[in-house]
This record gives C-alpha cells, sequence and structure tokens, in this order.
C-alpha cells in the first residue's frame, strides 16, 4: 500500500482542476443496465471506485470500454443479475445496481453490505421502497433477493432523504407502469444529474432537486450521452487547503451552485470566496476564525466536508462546535488528528474543536475517504513531516490528490510503504 509525505508550512498558490464527481458517475452509470445500446460518458474520474463500477457492470454482462476520461457502457448481454459480497464489500455503491437489474431483469440479488468505518449505513429504506414497487425483496445468506413480476408505481415517502436511496429507487421506477411519487427525496446535485441523464434516455421525470420527486413509468429508456458533473467535494477540499495554509488557489472546473454551504462557512472563517463562471478562487486568511458547523443533507452543509473543515478549525482562533447529524460514526480522523496536537473532545455527535497555534507532523492514518483527506490537509500545514497511511482510502475518491498539492506548491510525494 502506498503512503502519502507531507512536509507542511507552504502557502499554496495556483490552480487546479477538478474532476468529474465521483458520486454523480457511480449511480450514472449504474443507469446504463436500464437499456440495451451503448451509452457513452464523459468527464468520469479516474478513481479506484470508478474501476469497481466497471467491473461490477463488466461481471453482470455489460460490455464497458474506456477511452481517457470517457467510458461507454452496453448492457444488450446482461446476463447475471448477481452483485457478489467481494464486489460489495470493496465498494458500498455497488448496492446502486439493485434498482436497474430489477427495473431491466426483474431479479436482483446483491450482497446486503455490512456497517462501514462512518457508521452502520443500512439499506432498509431502499428496500422498502422497492418492495412498494412490487418487488417481493428477501434476505438470504448476507444477500438481498429481489424479484418482481411486474413493477408499479407507487407513493413512497423516505423516513431520511438518502441518497443512493433516492437513486436506486428513482431507476427502479422509470419503467414501472404508472405513476411513482417519491417524497423527502435526496435533493443532491448528484441527484438532479441522475435525473438528467435519465430524461435524456426517455425517462419521465420531474422535481428531482426538490423534496417531491415524480416519475411516470415509460415501458423502454434507450442509450445517451451525459457529461458527468463537476465534484463539489473535491472543489471544496481544495478551498480548503487554500484557507488553511494562507494562500490562494483557483479551484476551476466546478459548480458554484453546488457549494453555497461550503462557501458560507469559509467566508465565517475569514477567507476570500471569490465567485466566477465555473471556477472559484480562494484566498486564505491571516488569522482563521472559528465557526459552528452542523452537517444536514443538501443543501446544507455536506458531511463529506465536516472532516476537512475540522483541520480548518484546529487551527482557528477560539472554539468550534462541529455536529454531525449524517453518519454515527464520522469522527474518526479525531484521534488522528490529535496526533498532530489538534485539541478535539467528543460528546456523542459533537465535536469541540480548540484551535491550537500550530499543528505538528505525524504518522497518521485513516479508514475513510475524507478522513484520509483531512489529514493530507492536516499534513500541508503542521510543521515538519507527516505520513499518511493506507492511501488506498484516498484513491478511492480522490485522483493524483499528491500531484494536484504539488502544482499548488505543495511538498508532497507518494511512496510505497
Ligand atoms: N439511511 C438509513 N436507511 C437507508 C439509507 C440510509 O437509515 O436505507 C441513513 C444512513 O444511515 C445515514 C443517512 O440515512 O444516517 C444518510 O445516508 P445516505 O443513504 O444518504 O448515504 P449514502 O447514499 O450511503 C451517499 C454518498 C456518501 C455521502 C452520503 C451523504 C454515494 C455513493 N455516497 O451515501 O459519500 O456521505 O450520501 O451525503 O453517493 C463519500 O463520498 O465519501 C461518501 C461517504
Amino acid at each position: 500500500m502506498d503512503k502519502i509525505i507531507v512536509e507542511g508550512g507552504r502557502p499554496l498558490r495556483g490552480r487546479v482542476e477538478i474532476n468529474g464527481a465521483k458520486n454523480a458517475a457511480l449511480p450514472i452509470l449504474a443507469s446504463a443496465l436500464l437499456t440495451d445500446g451503448w451509452n457513452t460518458y464523459h468527464n468520469v474520474p479516474g478513481l479506484k471506485d470508478i474501476e469497481s463500477i466497471k467491473d461490477l457492470l463488466a461481471q453482470l454482462g455489460a460490455a464497458v470500454e474506456s477511452n481517457g476520461r470517457s467510458v461507454r457502457v452496453n448492457a444488450a448481454g446482461l446476463c447475471c443479475p448477481e452483485a457478489s459480497y467481494e464486489l460489495v464489500r470493496k465498494m458500498r455503491a455497488s448496492v446502486l445496481v439493485l434498482g436497474p437489474l430489477l427495473a431491466r431483469l426483474k431479479k436482483a440479488r446483491v450482497s446486503l453490505p455490512g456497517g462501514c468505518a462512518i457508521g452502520a449505513r443500512p439499506i432498509n429504506l431502499h428496500l422498502k421502497g422497492l418492495a412498494l414497487l412490487g418487488a417481493d425483496i428477501k434476505l438470504e445468506h448476507g444477500y438481498v433477493e429481489a424479484s418482481a413480476g411486474v413493477l408499479k408505481g407507487n407513493e413512497i415517502d423516505l423516513d431520511v432523504p438518502t441518497v443512493t436511496g433516492t437513486e436506486n429507487l428513482l431507476m427502479a421506477a422509470v419503467m414501472a407502469e404508472g405513476r411513482t411519487v417519491l417524497r423527502n427525496a435526496a435533493r443532491e446535485p448528484e441527484i438532479v444529474a441522475l435525473a438528467e441523464t435519465l430524461k435524456a434516455m426517455g425517462a419521465d421525470i420531474q422535481g428531482a432537486g426538490t423534496a417531491v420527486i415524480t416519475i411516470e413509468g415509460v415501458p423502454k429508456l434507450h442509450p445517451a450521452e451525459t457529461r458527468i458533473i463537476p465534484d463539489r467535494i473535491e472543489a471544496g477540499t481544495f478551498m480548503v487547503a487554500a484557507a488553511l495554509t494562507g494562500g490562494d488557489i483557483e479551484v476551476v472546473n466546478c459548480d458554484p451552485e453546488h457549494l453555497g454551504a461550503v462557501f458560507h462557512k469559509l467566508r465565517q472563517a475569514g477567507a476570500q470566496v471569490r465567485v466566477g463562471d465555473g471556477a472559484v478562487r480562494v484566498l486564505g486568511p491571516e488569522t482563521l476564525h472559528s465557526v459552528d458547523i452542523k452537517t444536514t443533507p443538501y443543501p446544507g452543509f455536506p458531511t463529506d466536508m465536516q472532516a476537512q473543515f475540522m483541520v480548518l478549525m484546529s487551527v482557528a482562533g477560539g472554539l468550534s462546535v462541529i455536529s454531525e447529524t449524517i453518519f454515527e460514526n464520522r469522527f474518526i480522523h479525531v484521534s488522528e488528528l490529535r496526533r498532530l496536537g489538534a485539541d478535539v473532545m467528543v460528546s456523542g455527535n459533537t465535536a469541540m474543536v480548540r484551535g491550537v497555534s500550530h499543528l505538528s507532523g505525524a504518522p497518521v492514518m485513516a479508514t475513510d475517504l475524507r478522513a484520509s483527506a483531512s489529514l493530507v490537509l492536516a499534513g500541508l500545514v503542521a510543521r515538519g513531516v507527516t505520513e499518511v497511511r493506507r492511501v488506498y482510502h484516498l484513491d478511492r475518491g480522490y485522483e493524483a490528490i499528491e500531484k494536484k498539492f504539488a502544482q499548488l506548491g505543495a511538498v508532497i510525494r507518494r511512496e510505497k510503504e
């Protein structure tokens, strides 16, 4: 496994390009299963998770071709509707094939994802919604076994606005008979991106991006060509790096519309945020101010930015209170940040961060993607050398993060452990 070695203390300056969004690309690639022709996707990021979903689509019988950042998928040969434990264990988002497999083949066998580092992460709401569409759902030997004679539209009220749950149900409902109304649906930009792709394939969807999505089933979809939206979390991570190091970074190829809550908190912390057309320039202040953060579903402050903001707060003046309301165990970075000298106290889902004058480099590691990103950020501002181990998790969601930081002036490299 690789490790990333950072020598902290340099303000980062320059321009960084943002890739396509992992969490938009995953459901969109899965949606190729709904048709029997060549779907084409552009701006697909080069990530481990993307390789995992491509492997899964191929195992299901789809043809997958990649050419740089473009990927083509043809599911004409869809034959074996099973997502194995081996694949789902590697990437929970594999569960996104459940909806499209049921829609297209009327059956699916998908390993039930277990908990992961950040929480138990059940999929009960995916399953409840699919059952309301007429699927017969059984849990056998650690697998979800789903089958349906026909899928029929229905009214589905989600207890919480689950992102992948909304995506699975959208994909199951597009070819169901009649109308489906999804209430308390997730409103993330990735949901809108999936709905736009499905619409380009001939689906009839209204309200994506709001809490109520209405889907009129159509008998068949056709292939489409789609560009993956920019990754708002990758963009936000570089913006925090600018604020944290007192730098000046222009983040290009991003969608500022998706980053309102992050801008608000960066400005409160004292950073200047200058929003342009598909680009944002962030200038770090001399002194960072403490701000309070509460993670909530979109358009609130994203849980996927919480760990990165905690690093920012760990060197800000004063006390900040960070509440994590989405996942029950998403403070795994705290013990590692403490090793770097951060002063953080956790009580339940709240972390109290008292800013310190500086962090000091040390070996650290994390078992979650965003937690790992936060440790690289901490390394960029810490005195001395920080080694971030087990970067496997980083590679799941950030493409060449060390190269991008190096281009901005960081002293950072990757080595084999
Ligand atoms: N939940 C349930 N039952 C369900 C589904 C969800 O109780 O059936 C609960 C979860 O336990 C959690 C909350 O609902 O407390 C929200 O979870 P959600 O289902 O929205 O999360 P997800 O769909 O599994 C996606 C992203 C995550 C991101 C969350 C929240 C993808 C592939 N993953 O996960 O991304 O943190 O939404 O925004 O889209 C990441 O990229 O690092 C990452 C973890």
